[in-house]
């Protein structure tokens, strides 16, 4: 029987038209067998970072929530548009009232990146920024291959945001077989 992993889906993007939430919904029909999904927690009622409420009131509960749901998983897949050549505000804060619990939950937790965006280089730029937030934090980033979805709005059907191009199918099929073996040796200390 195959290995069993819990992944973790975090999606960057509030919208409800969004191509990185769609692409989140064609995960399962892409995954390797043993591979299963958990929608993150929503994080969007997270007030912005303060380390003076963070004293006074301790973790709102959302980050508390995501805390838990990354500790809970096997890995930690975000899937998250490209703002302003960087990660979303909103994802980031998110991490970053996690980042500061104690044992961060990041920590040595295998983490993969995709990302959807409207131009041609599909969030590349945010990918490397997110790389080295994620750095900071310990995980242990899975390197290769990529997946880059430019030019989101060709890529999915217009009216069902069904993913639709073979190209990217095949893209996310293989990086995820990719990141299981990935989880698997984390798992097993190799
Ligand atoms: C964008 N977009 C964008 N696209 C890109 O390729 N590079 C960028 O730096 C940015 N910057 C940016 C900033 C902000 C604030 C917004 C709202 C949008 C366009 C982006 O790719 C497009 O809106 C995607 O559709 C966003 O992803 P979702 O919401 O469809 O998942």
């Amino acid at each position: 029987m195959a290995d069993q992993f819990n992944v973790l889906v975090i999606c960057g993007s509030l919208r409800k038209g969004s191509y990185n939430a769609a692409l989140t919904r064609a995960l399962p029909g892409l995954a390797p067998p043993g591979m299963k999904f958990v929608t993150a927690p929503a994080f969007e009622t997270l007030p912005l970072y303060n380390g003076d409420m963070q004293e006074v009131s301790g973790f709102p509960g959302p980050a508390q929530d995501l805390a838990a749901a990354v500790r809970a998983a096997d890995g930690v897949l975000f899937v998250t548009p490209e703002y302003n050549w960087s990660m979303p505000g909103g994802l980031k804060n998110a991490i970053d009232w996690v980042s500061r619990m104690k044992n961060q939950p990041f920590e040595g937790k295998p983490v993969a990146i995709q990302s959807c965006s409207q131009g041609p280089l599909g969030g590349a730029r945010m990918q490397y920024h997110w790389r080295m937030s994620m750095t900071f934090l310990k995980a242990f980033i899975f390197g290769t291959p990529e997946v880059f979805v430019g030019n989101a709005a060709t890529k999915f059907n217009k009216d069902t945001l069904e993913l639709t191009d073979q190209g990217t199918k095949d893209a996310v099929k293989t990086q995820l077989t990719a990141f299981a073996k990935f989880i698997g040796r984390v798992k097993a200390g190799v």
